[in-house]
Parts: structure tokens; C-alpha cells; sequence
């Protein structure tokens, strides 16, 4: 599937649909794959499979874990693989899929985890009195049952914060044992840094070795996915039919604006695409970004919308400690 698909919307409403769903690729997508290429088996052509990658010597499976700070896409990025994946498809019920996506709410404990991967693959015998390992033992045997070859827990970091009656050693086996019993499946787990640093307080290390890293990080300056996110916008701009002039710079300053930070810059983007269409503006002027920008953080002398050069801009936002 394109993520920039080709229709053409016309009408407002079409318009601003259209814009909504957009995926903003920024190079991440590409190095995640790289990693699934690494946990799931290949075939002759070298295409990537549905089946998990087995040790045969031990016949595990890998899990990756996608980290990074709050906002910096990784479930955006994760969502996007499971609808643009050739191989790897959502399991819902009625549908089935081979990978089961699930979100862990801000309070679960690991036997609650356990209880949403029943219900969500259908099963509803769930006894209130059943044990947490009771409760894996039947989800893995779900997975089997149902063909799920993929599991990805987002937020996973919830499962593992202390507190009364959380059990953080017990949380760290059961993700492990996903990667070991009988009906093992492949791991993707995704959360704030402190995933990992609760995963590596496991004195053996047994799980963390276990793991595959990828990290999100902000949008550097001048890198590779700047590049794309201009791009993107650019082009946004132009299905849209609102003419961005290239010397305004707008992409850069969004970006130094939001501090390079994925999602807030996605949004920033498209709030000011969005401020066009909905005014029917032909173009978007430096004063039409600035007016967007201000609405969610005012109080600003300067902005880096500014109407003046943007190295002059930056020289100065820079010099007055923007950022710092
Ligand atoms: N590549 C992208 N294209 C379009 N929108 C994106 C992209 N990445 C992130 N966003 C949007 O930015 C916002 C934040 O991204 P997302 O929720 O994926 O971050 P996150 O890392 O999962 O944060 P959290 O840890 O808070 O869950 C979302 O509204 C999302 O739709
Ligand atoms: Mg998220």
C-alpha cells in the first residue's frame, strides 16, 4: 500500500480527510523493517516471511523493542507496518491476521495483559479467580490456536511499573516466555526509554538479550529525515492544491519550532495545511504559519515564522536561547 496515496481530493471535506490520514514516512519506517527482516524467516526470493525466526537450538523466536519519548511516533510507525506490511496483517476476529496488536492500558498489571490477549482473540471463559500464569498459559495456547505468528504490545512500559501488588520480576518472565513456550511467537514491544532500563533491572539479563533495539529520536537538523518531512509537506501542499513558496523555508522552521519532535511537528504541519484549506488560501504565507503556531503557544516575541530570511531568524532565535 502508498502511504501518499494517489487519489485526488477536491472538496473541503475531501480534503481534509485526505490530510488527516496521512502517514508522514521519516526514515524510520525503513529501519524497522530492516529489523523485521532479522526476526522473521526468509525465503529463497529473500522476502521476508510471516514466520518468526526459531534458534533451532533452543526454538525461540527474537522480539525488537521500539523505544523512544513520548510523541515520537513509534505507535504511528507500528500502525503503518501493519497496513502497509506485505506479510504481517492486524488479527481481529472474523478476519484472523497474523499479528495481534495490543495497547496496554496506563494501570495493567501483567495478568490483565494476559486477560485482554484472551479477550481479544475471542476467548471468554475468563474465571476471576485465575492465577496470571494460568492466564498466560492459555493466551499463548491462543495464539496457536487462532494462527497468530506476531504479537506487538505498545506501551508495554505499563506492565512493568512497581507499586503494591506488581510482581516486576514475573512481568519480565512472561515476555520472555512469549518468545519460548510452545506456541512462541515474535515479539515487538514498544514504550518510553525506561522500557528497557526496567527490562535490563533483571539481574541474569536472560530477557534483554533476548531483544533487538530500535530507537526513536527527534528530527535533527539538515539529517535525512528533515529532508523527508519537507518533502512530505511539500507534497501535501501540493495535492491539496495550496502553493508553500520553497525560499520561506517552512518545513525547517516547523521543525525548529517543535523542537524536531515527531508528532508534535506532524501536527504543527498539518494545522497549517489544515488553516489554508479551510480559508480556501491559495498559498500559505510565513504570517499564515505564524498565526497557527501562535494559537498553541503565545506569548512570543519571535517566532520562527518570522517573516525574514530564515538564517537570519534562526541566528537569532538561536542567540536569544530558543530551545534551551
Ligand atoms: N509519521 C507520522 N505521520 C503522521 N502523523 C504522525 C507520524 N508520527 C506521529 N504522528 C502523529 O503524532 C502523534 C504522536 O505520535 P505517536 O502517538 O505515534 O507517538 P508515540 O511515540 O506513540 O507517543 P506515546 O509514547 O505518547 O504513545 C500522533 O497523533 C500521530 O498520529
Ligand atoms: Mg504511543
Amino acid at each position: 500500500m502508498n502511504d501518499m496515496t494517489t487519489t485526488h481530493p477536491v472538496t473541503i471535506t475531501e480534503k481534509l480527510q485526505w490530510l488527516e490520514n496521512r502517514y508522514w514516512k521519516f526514515g524510520e519506517e525503513e529501519n524497522l523493517d530492516d529489523h523485521l527482516h532479522d526476526i522473521f524467516e526468509v525465503d529463497d526470493d529473500g522476502q521476508r516471511t510471516a514466520q518468526p525466526r526459531l534458534d533451532p537450538l533452543t526454538r525461540e523466536t527474537r522480539g525488537l523493542m521500539v523505544l523512544g519519548a513520548s510523541g515520537n511516533g513509534k505507535t504511528a510507525l507500528l500502525m503503518r507496518a501493519l497496513r502497509a506490511d506485505a506479510v504481517l496483517t492486524e488479527f481481529k476476529i472474523d478476519q484472523g491476521g497474523n499479528t495481534l496488536f495490543i495497547t496496554v492500558p496506563p494501570e495493567a498489571t501483567i495478568k490483565k495483559l494476559a486477560e485482554i490477549i484472551l479477550a481479544k482473540t475471542g476467548y471468554t471463559k475468563v474465571d476471576a479467580k485465575l492465577r496470571a500464569a494460568d492466564a498466560w498459559e492459555i493466551a499463548r495456547h491462543r495464539f496457536g490456536l487462532v494462527g497468530i505468528k506476531t504479537l506487538v504490545i505498545d506501551e508495554c512500559h505499563h506492565i512493568l511499573r512497581s507499586g503494591p501488588g506488581r510482581d516486576i520480576p514475573a512481568a519480565i518472565q512472561a515476555l520472555k516466555h512469549i518468545m519460548q513456550s510452545e506456541h512462541r511467537v515474535a515479539l515487538i514491544i514498544s514504550g518510553v526509554p525506561g522500557l528497557k532500563n526496567a527490562i535490563l533491572a533483571e539481574p541474569t539479563g536472560e530477557t534483554m538479550r533476548r531483544f533487538n533495539e530500535l530507537p526513536l529520536s527527534r528530527i535533527r537538523t539538515g539529517s535525512k529525515s528533515a529532508a523527508m518531512f519537507g518533502r512530505n509537506f511539500l507534497k501535501s501542499a501540493n495535492t491539496l492544491g495550496v502553493h508553500v513558496d520553497a525560499e520561506d523555508a517552512l518545513p525547517e522552521r516547523i521543525l525548529f519550532a517543535e523542537y524536531g519532535q515527531v508528532g508534535k511537528s506532524v501536527e504543527l504541519g498539518k494545522e497549517i495545511l489544515r488553516a489554508a484549506i479551510t480559508r480556501k488560501c491559495a498559498a500559505i504565507t510565513l504570517e499564515n504559519a505564524e498565526r497557527v503556531f501562535k494559537k498553541s503557544k503565545s506569548g512570543l516575541d519571535m517566532t520562527p515564522f518570522h517573516a525574514a530570511d530564515w538564517n537570519v531568524v534562526k541566528a537569532e532565535l538561536n542567540a536569544i536561547g530558543w530551545g534551551q
